[in-house]
């Protein structure tokens, strides 16, 4: 029998490589994503060359645009030659924003943007509303990869392809939107912008679950990966950094959808907390993502069920951090939460990683259920271990800066953190305490 020695299969659902066709992925377990294509098998070249690394290697060069929060989400500017993967949602603002930035590029030498999603008129016509015309900014609905790199002339700052999932590879044994082409054409373009110092962005689509579709395996091969969310219905989007070879990850942008475009929104604090909200469920606390504190509001509502099993519900954190938190709650503020359902939402949509939040959880909740507020303009900022002690965290700083800047008048956080101007506790009950107090 002949052996056919170049041809793979590939998950089409997790990127899981084999010489041998398999009816159930071994990696992830899902059936019938086998598929076939061709492996490329390369003479490997008998040596190779070494940089030493004292070698003067030239400076990253970057460039800054008017698109302040955009720039920032890149690590401060875009680094010329870098991959980046913008993924987001259907309908969310996606070819929107590359647009408007596709346009602000162009003022430092040739853009192209390469829509395989709609029609040239489609995109000239978004291009006519957003009001972003210029000569330099190049439009194209080509879906094949070598065509369209072959034809980008003069000097070139970023082409742009929208989206990942409809360009293709003439000649390979795979469908359009399929991984190993979504691969092979992520593996071309990443290699095209390192090769001529060309940024590439590539639009990703999601799915439900909220991988990019045909997952992780293009994540690890761009520079920048970016997350754009928000609720379709509201106008407020959010643009978040979840990897970055130039800068720091968690960064985010805050830009509100209109139709001139995403308006950036500088000042976010503003929109995320309420602070004059002297409703009980209320607290507020400071988080850091990426290079920026933010201020925010913690939601909560409790409310008693005569049921078995209660209803616990959160947006904005881990559902498994709030059974936590609430755990603590119970368990060393005499609350009990065990009869009731708990809702949580942190204001604004934001999406909370920042572990300094859990004192301001465990706050909202407990004022919820005992249906009292803390005084106006305190703020809550800890890390709860499950002894119900108030750990430090880091960057108070940056996050005491921000609360002063927004007339805070009370942090509580851990006295182990030694920054002035803070209420420093050792538990939980002691934080609950100290925020009651009237005057310190
Ligand atoms: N004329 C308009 N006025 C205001 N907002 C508009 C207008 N046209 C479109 N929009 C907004 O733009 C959004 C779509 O933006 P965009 O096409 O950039 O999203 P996308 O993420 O690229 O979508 P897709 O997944 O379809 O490619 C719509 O949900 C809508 O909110
Ligand atoms: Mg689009």
């Amino acid at each position: 029998m002949k052996r056919e020695k170049d041809k793979v299969y590939v998950c089409s659902n997790c990127g899981y490589t084999s010489a041998k066709w398999f009816g159930r992925c071994p990696q992830c377990g899902e059936w019938n994503t086998a598929v076939e294509v061709e492996g490329a098998v390369k003479n490997a070249p008998s040596s190779i060359e070494f940089a030493s690394s004292k070698e003067s290697v030239v400076k990253t060069e970057r460039i800054k645009t008017k698109m302040r929060e955009m720039d920032r989400v890149l690590g401060g500017g875009l680094t010329k030659g870098s991959a980046i993967l913008l993924a987001g949602g259907p309908g969310i603002g996606k070819s929107t924003l590359l647009l408007q930035y596709a346009s602000e590029l162009a003022e430092n030498g040739n853009v192209y943007y390469v829509s395989g999603e709609e029609s040239i008129s489609q995109v000239l016509s978004r291009v006519k509303r957003l009001g972003v015309e210029k000569d330099n900014l190049f439009l194209s609905s080509s879906v094949e990869v070598d065509g369209i790199l072959s034809s980008i002339k003069g000097k070139t700052v970023a082409v742009i392809f929208d989206s990942i999932q409809t360009l293709h590879i003439s000649g390979m044994n795979a469908l359009t939107g399929s991984l190993p082409q979504m691969r092979e054409c992520t593996a071309k373009l990443v290699e095209y912008a390192k090769k001529t110092d060309t940024s590439v962005f590539m639009i990703g689509h999601i799915t439900k679950i909220g991988n990019i579709a045909g997952p992780m395996v293009l994540e690890h091969m761009v520079d920048t990966v970016l997350y754009l969310e928000g609720e379709v219905r509201s106008g407020r989007r959010i643009l978040r950094t979840t990897k970055n070879r130039f800068g720091p990850t968690d960064e985010i942008a805050v830009y509100e959808m209109s139709s001139r475009g995403m308006i950036e929104i500088p000042d976010p604090s503003k929109i995320f907390a309420d602070m004059d909200s002297e409703e009980p469920g209320n607290a507020l606390s400071v988080v850091v993502e990426g290079s920026r504190s933010l201020l925010v509001n913690v939601q909560s509502l409790t409310t008693f069920n005569r049921r078995s099993n209660s209803i616990r519900i959160a947006r904005g954190i881990e559902n498994s951090r709030l059974f936590m938190l609430s755990a603590l709650t119970s368990n060393y503020l005499g609350v009990h939460l065990e009869n009731n359902d708990l809702y949580l939402n942190i204001l604004g949509g934001l999406k909370i990683t920042d572990p300094a939040i859990d004192l301001a959880v465990i706050a909202a909740l407990y004022s919820s259920a005992k249906k009292m507020s803390f005084p106006v303009k305190t703020v809550f900022i800890g890390e709860v271990g499950l002894d119900g002690r108030v750990r430090p965290v880091q960057q108070m700083k940056m996050r005491i800066s921000e609360a002063r800047r927004m007339g805070i008048k009370k942090i509580i956080s851990s006295y182990l953190s030694k920054e002035k101007g803070i209420i420093g506790v050792r538990t939980i009950k002691e934080a609950i305490a100290k925020a009651l107090m009237e005057d310190e």
